[in-house]
């Protein structure tokens, strides 16, 4: 019989993606099978985040649970994978040394050597390297055909924002070869894939050299993609206001395949915020970007990571942040409190805001931004709009959802007989917050 794997994913796209591809070792280069009862399982992987400190301390909390099954089946194998594991390789194996393995996010593809080590060694096995492109080199495709996919083309980051343990955690910014992200969506694509969503923690910082000396930068790479490769949509997350260029400008110009929606991190609406975090950009400056692309595409829409009570943020502060809100009009937010992380320069600026105004602050800017996007989806009733269908509603089992190209979630009438299909329909209601639509044709 084979043995059984369950994989816990925290945190964000990236770790969904490597799971995904532990996932995928384990199936094929282990003979393992998924289990979604962890209570079955052989081997139980957790996949960290480590951005946040309640994120991390969940970690433990979990662990602790895990320690109970092992305590009846001292035979199970238990993982900590992703930034977690990165960042505290030590005292996992300290506070938690019934943890088999620790491995790192660029370390994923040695898990099958990793667990064969743990399996005869009494300590727990660590490697949390950062091993360059080894990993983009080491992984199995995916062969299931699924119809948007993600495409890792760069990894870690070198901004170094004062309050963010990432490029601790992932390393710095590497890229991954032209070819190989080629080949990558290109398999995907003979594979019935119609969406990729290009994934990095920065991916216009994209920077590749071939052989030839020529450079390939992220927008250079939309153009190859998009010229060379049938692909109907090209999404991509997250990018960063300093990496916004004359090329990726002409990218959104020229390509249709690119969505009009973008996720571009601002994190604050004031200058001050902005300086003590190390953004690197005044709200100027952000706000020029939006204005050229709001040129290019009037329909485009935005959507921002926020920090709310980072140290020294005033009343005014957070005001301006909301100003730049109403502003903008962000269709969606990922919203957050500052929360202080070990070992980065903010951990040493002193945190003066109380929770509750932490809180109070948080609250008010996710309703600020919910009732902007309600109020903007009113704006589309009646309109004809191309969707991609995703799945089935959640909402509904007699309908399926699907996306327009500037990130609109819609729901219309049909089974599961629709997914995959690009649909030109027209929106007919908003209800609640659920906007409804009907087929025009197939
Ligand atoms: N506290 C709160 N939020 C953080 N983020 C990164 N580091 C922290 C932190 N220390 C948020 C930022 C980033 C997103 C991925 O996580 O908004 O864009
Ligand atoms: Fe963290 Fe800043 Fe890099 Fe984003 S750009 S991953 S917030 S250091």
């Amino acid at each position: 019989m084979k043995k059984k794997y369950y994989i816990e994913t925290q945190g964000c796209q990236m770790n969904e993606y490597d799971s995904d591809k532990m996932k995928n070792l384990l199936s094929k280069e282990m003979n393992f099978e998924n289990t979604e009862i962890k209570e079955d399982a052989d081997v139980l992987i957790v996949n960290t985040c480590s951005i946040r400190e309640k994120a991390q301390e969940k970690v433990f909390s979990l662990l602790g649970k895990w320690r109970k099954l092992k305590q009846k089946n001292p035979n199970i194998v238990i993982g900590v994978a992703g930034c977690v594991a990165s960042q505290e390789s030590v005292e996992i194996s300290s506070r938690a040394p019934y943890v088999d393995m620790v491995i790192g996010p660029q370390t994923i593809h040695r898990l099958p050597e990793l667990y064969k080590k743990s399996l005869v060694s009494k300590k727990t096995v660590v490697d949390v390297e950062f091993p360059l492109i080894e990993k983009f080199d080491n992984l199995p495709t995916v062969t299931e055909s699924k119809f948007s996919e993600f495409v890792t083309i760069m990894e870690g980051c070198s901004k170094y924002c004062s309050y963010c343990v990432v490029p601790y955690t992932r390393g710095t910014e590497v890229s991954r070869p032209l070819n190989d992200i080629i080949e990558e969506i290109n398999n995907l694509v003979n594979n019935g894939t119609k969406e990729i969503i290009l994934l990095g923690q920065n991916v216009n910082a994209y920077f590749y050299e071939d052989k030839n000396g020529n450079i390939i930068n992220f927008g250079l790479l939309l153009f190859y993609i998009a010229k060379n490769l049938d692909i109907k949509r090209i999404r991509f997350t997250t990018s960063h206001p300093n990496n916004f260029d004359e090329q990726i400008y002409l990218a959104y110009e020229k390509l249709p395949q690119l969505v009009s929606h973008l996720h571009l991190p601002i994190q604050s609406g004031s200058d001050k915020i902005l300086a003590a975090m190390k953004r690197g950009y005044t709200v100027l400056e952000y706000k020029s970007i939006i204005k050229r692309l709001k040129i290019i595409r009037p329909d485009i829409t935005f959507s921002s990571d926020f920090i709310v009570g980072f140290p020294g943020e005033t009343e005014g502060d957070f005001l301006k942040t909301i100003d730049i809100i109403k502003e903008i009009q962000f269709d969606q937010s990922y919203s957050f409190i500052y929360s202080k992380r070990p070992g980065t320069p903010a951990a040493s600026i002193e945190d003066n805001i109380s929770d509750e105004i932490k809180k109070e602050r948080l609250c008010y800017l996710k309703e600020t931004i919910n009732s902007l996007s309600k109020n903007r989806s009113k704006t589309i009733i009646g309109e004809k709009i191309e969707i991609l269908v995703e799945g089935i509603s959640s909402k509904y089992n007699d309908m399926v959802v699907g996306r327009t190209k500037n990130n609109k979630i819609i729901n219309i009438a049909g089974n599961s007989t629709l997914i995959g299909e690009i649909l030109n329909i027209k929106v007919t209601e908003l209800d609640n917050k659920t906007l409804k639509g009907e087929i025009l044709n197939i």
